[in-house]
């Protein structure tokens, strides 16, 4: 069967940082595909060409100039808006048989106007078939109207099994190693709940501002941009029930009945801040007077008998101290231990995925004895079994190989979006009379 890679939005940041260098590294490994980059730009093929290259050579250290010139010659590229008379070459180029394997990749700012043209234009041409599969970046939505209303507009054209709402973070590695941790370790699953989980804290630091996202930003904030999809995915992941099997709909129902009972701390009490950084309302597109949060905090916990007594802190914003991705779980204390009386006092057991950038997953034991003082103390044990983060594979590269093997688990489906976004809409409304008032700036 022929399959065809459609990339809209092929010269963008996006195409250029993460797609071309993960779909090269695909290359070759299944059945040969044809790629068709689509966007505005008027590229000549060669100047397309090099863009392609120069994205493949900027990240990866050991290329083959052969494989290189067989996959930057598996493309073409095709400059028009994104409507049907635009898409209309695409049918051109391609031809439209029913046979073909379509993979539309929409790399694209994420308006519904925008989706929405481009998914008209590929229907009026016939190019959507039964087969065909629509990719979906973040954010899918603004809040859970904005949300509803996509969504409600792809299911005209396409079935929920071929939309493919891509939140890359859930395809990093070590996200996906936590399930292993958690459930192919029998140690672990018993403890994992609040009878022995004290609290946990989800962080996603990056250290640079919005760069010149502005526009976008400005209206989105770190509460959506952060919060609402990448962050709220961790924590569904970190503290899901183990689903009865690794297909995606399992997986799927697991997050889906945590984001179900997800609520604020304490009834929202202290729950909620948010700060913005110093300089940010000098930023392009940024409005002089803007009370966007550039950095969200929340503590939740999950209305379970097994999790609501554990609060569960998340952290996102720019220009933070440090970039990092972090999951951390602080296990009880002992109430009581044979060392109380000598004055010793046991540390507490903590596990840490650091999904960037150390790449590793560490314990903290009480496993050291000193003689000496008669007393534990704690010692962190490391798997550091990725240490060389060449060998991690790519995000984007992961979620790929998942869409043209038309695997959805590291997706994400229509009721997980809906459910983060009535949460996230409901914390927005409750700060924003507030917002002048608790907005920090650091
Ligand atoms: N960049 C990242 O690292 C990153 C990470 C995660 C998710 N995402 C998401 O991925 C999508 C693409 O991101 P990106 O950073 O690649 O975006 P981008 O560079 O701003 O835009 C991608 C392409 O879309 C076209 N475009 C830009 N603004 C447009 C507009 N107003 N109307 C129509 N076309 C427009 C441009 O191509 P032409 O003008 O040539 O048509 C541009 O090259 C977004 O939804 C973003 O939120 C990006």
């Amino acid at each position: 069967m022929k399959k065809e890679f459609i990339l809209f939005g092929a010269s963008g940041d996006l195409a250029r940082q993460k797609l071309y260098p993960a779909l090269f590294h695909l290359f070759g490994m299944g059945e040969s595909m044809r790629y068709v980059g689509f966007a505005r730009s008027e590229l000549t093929a060669v100047q397309f060409y090099d863009i392609v290259r120069a994205s493949v050579l900027a990240t990866d250290v050991e290329v083959s100039p052969a494989k290189l010139d067989a996959f930057v010659s598996a493309w073409t590229y095709v400059s028009g808006t994104y409507d049907a008379s635009g898409i209309g070459q695409i049918a051109q180029v391609e031809g439209d048989a029913d046979s073909i394997e379509r993979f539309f990749y929409l790399s694209i700012p994420s308006g519904v106007g925008l989706i929405m043209s481009v998914v008209r234009g590929l229907k009026e041409h016939n190019l959507i078939n039964a087969r065909s599969a629509i990719v979906l970046e973040k954010p899918f939505g603004l809040d859970y109207a904005s949300a509803k209303n996509i969504n409600s507009f792809l299911l005209e054209h396409f079935t929920e099994e071929q939309i493919f709402r891509i939140d890359h973070y859930l395809a990093k590695d070590l996200v996906q190693d936590l399930l292993a941790l958690r459930f192919a370790n029998p140690i672990f699953e018993p403890v994992w709940n609040g009878k022995y989980i004290d609290r946990m804290t989800i962080e996603i630091k990056e250290t640079e501002g919005i760069r010149n996202r502005g526009q976008y930003y400005d209206q989105s904030g770190a509460m959506r941009d952060m919060i609402q999809n990448h962050a709220l995915q961790l924590l569904a992941f970190s503290v899901m029930n183990q689903p009865k099997n690794i297909s995606a709909e399992s997986i799927h129902r697991e997050k889906i009945a945590v984001l179900e009972k997800i609520r604020l701390w304490d009834d929202g009490k202290n729950a909620i801040s948010i700060g913005q950084y110093v300089g940010y309302r000098n930023e392009p597109y940024v409005a002089p007077l803007s009370q966007t949060e550039t950095k969200a905090s929340l503590t939740v916990c999950i209305d379970t008998p097994a999790w609501r007594t554990v609060p569960i802190t998340i952290t996102s914003g720019k220009k933070m101290d440090k970039k990092t991705t972090d999951i951390t779980i602080y296990f009880k204390k002992r109430p009581h231990s044979m060392w109380d009386e000598s004055g010793c006092s046991l540390d507490q057991n903590v596990i840490r995925v650091n999904v960037a950038p150390d790449n590793d997953i560490r314990l903290t034991l009480n496993s050291e004895f000193d003689l000496q003082k008669k007393c534990a103390f704690p010692t962190e044990l490391r798997f550091g079994f990725r240490d060389n983060a060449f060998i991690l594979n790519e995000p984007y590269e992961n979620a790929l190989r998942d869409l043209f093997a038309k695997d959805q688990s590291i997706f994400i489906n229509s009721k997980e979006i809906a459910l983060s976004w009535k949460f996230i809409d409901n914390v927005l409304e409750r700060i924003a009379l507030l917002r002048a008032e608790i907005l920090e700036t650091y």
